[in-house]
């Protein structure tokens, strides 16, 4: 069996339920996973991962140790890892896993450096850790890895101030940025799974409530559309003024965070940046009003400044629900230790979306291994054709056919001759 360090391997029945529940709505996934068990693209390589550990990781896993890939898996964030699936994966699949939900700072980075002791030749992250931990720490792996891949905006940000600084040390595909990825991923999946996340911690009721959205990126385009779907009023707080017009057009009331947190029942965090909610803001709400974070790290709440604010912590008064007593009398309610709301209090996004992505992350590894050498150390996105390549396959596995063009047409498209 793969070396591991897991919360419990008797967890594997319950694990391998979930992973097989995921693959039935990842049909994209499984297509690439038997093409690759014939053409074993990454035969011989060595993979690190570090990725949420959830049944949907769990599926990208499996396709690429069916391409031949000898694989170790490390948890992108504390909160995320299902145990249950990580027992499974070691247990029924055979991949090395490092990972257990609820690990202090020192074992997330003895469980990172466990992926790094692989001596990886490819590499998976989501948020950059793994990437940002080899470049500080280790050299000697700077020409051994071909490429490297990441799946959230997070990463991507850290990954071109590394290429901007002239750190980067090998090529990475920005899988974030691929249409197949942030158009739905992003927008379906984080809009869903966030509100998922939200009422599985608390159990409330979004009908009538004021729903505070912070960022209207693709995620917070997602949020506020799923809230609204709920029969909230959902205001939206933002610092891109062209970012703030799309949300107004939308149809949202905009405001800035000190005058939307005096009247938010519910405020949510999904903009990469640090303490978007901070004490001047916890200082203004309403009693009982309930914080949660879905950007990828828990910087976007000032739970430091919460914490001397408040008279009394109670942790836990539900799970995933920490009560912050202020001297005022007024509590204020974090979900999730304001880590990923989604992950930390619910599945994630669903596996159907997932689909998408780990199907962009699966073929952007094997656009890495059949390019190695030809790719500068730069930060890269998919090549036109394989988004159009994934978005026609989940569309055949949804009975859906498009219009394909007339010769007419395409020549049209490309000649500029004809006008007016
Ligand atoms: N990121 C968001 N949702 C996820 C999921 N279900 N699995 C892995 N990574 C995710």
């Amino acid at each position: 069996m793969a070396n591991y360090d897991i919360k419990n391997i008797d967890l594997a029945p319950e694990g391998k339920k979930r992973i097989l529940w995921a693959d039935k709505d990842m049909p994209v996934l499984a297509e690439i996973r038997a093409r690759f068990e014939k053409e074993l693209p990454f035969k011989g390589l060595k993979m690190s991962c570090c990725l949420h550990v959830t049944a949907e990781t769990a599926n990208l896993m499996r396709t690429v140790t069916a391409g031949g890939a000898d694989v170790v898996l490390c948890a992108s964030n504390p909160l995320s890892t299902q145990d249950d699936v990580a027992a499974s994966l070691v247990k029924d699949f055979g991949v090395s896993v490092h990972a257990v939900r609820g690990e202090d700072n020192e074992t997330y980075y003895k469980h990172l450096n466990a992926a790094i002791d692989h001596k990886p030749n490819i590499t998976m992250d989501d948020g950059a850790d793994l990437v940002s931990e080899i470049l500080k720490k280790h050299p000697e792996l700077y020409d051994h890895i071909m490429g490297s891949m990441e799946e959230t905006t997070t990463g991507v940000i850290r990954l071109r101030a590394m290429e901007k600084d002239g750190v980067l040390k090998f090529p990475v595909i920005a899988v974030n940025d691929v249409q197949t990825k942030f158009m739905f991923d992003n927008r379906y999946g984080t809009g869903q799974s966030t509100i998922d996340g939200i009422i599985r911690a608390s159990d409330v009721l979004l009908a009538g409530k004021n729903f505070v959205v912070a960022g209207y990126g693709w995620c917070g385009k997602g949020l506020a559309d799923r809230a609204r779907g709920m029969g909230a009023h959902v205001i939206v707080t933002e610092v891109d003024n062209v970012k703030a017009l799309g949300a107004v057009m939308d149809g949202f009331r905009v405001m800035p965070m000190a005058e939307a947190a005096k009247i938010a029942d519910v405020i949510c965090t999904v903009t990469g940046d640090i303490h978007v909610v901070r004490g001047e803001h916890f200082e203004v709400m309403k009693n009982g009003c309930l914080v949660a974070n879905s950007g990828h790290f828990d910087v976007e709440l000032d739970l430091v400044a919460l914490s001397k604010m408040a008279v009394k912590t109670e942790k836990d008064i539900r799970k995933n629900v920490d009560a912050y007593h202020m001297k005022d009398g007024r509590v204020i309610y974090v979900l999730g230790e304001g880590r990923l709301v989604n992950l930390a209090c619910a599945e994630g996004h669903p596996a159907s979306v997932m689909d998408m992505s780990f199907a962009t992350q699966a073929l952007s590894s094997e656009y890495v291994v059949k390019n190695s050498g030809r790719l500068d150390k730069k930060v890269y996105v998919l090549p036109h054709e394989v988004e159009q390549m994934i978005a026609s396959t989940k569309l055949g596995t949804m009975g859906v056919s498009i219009d394909t063009l007339t010769e007419e047409q395409r020549s049209y498209l490309t000649s500029w001759e004809a006008g007016t």
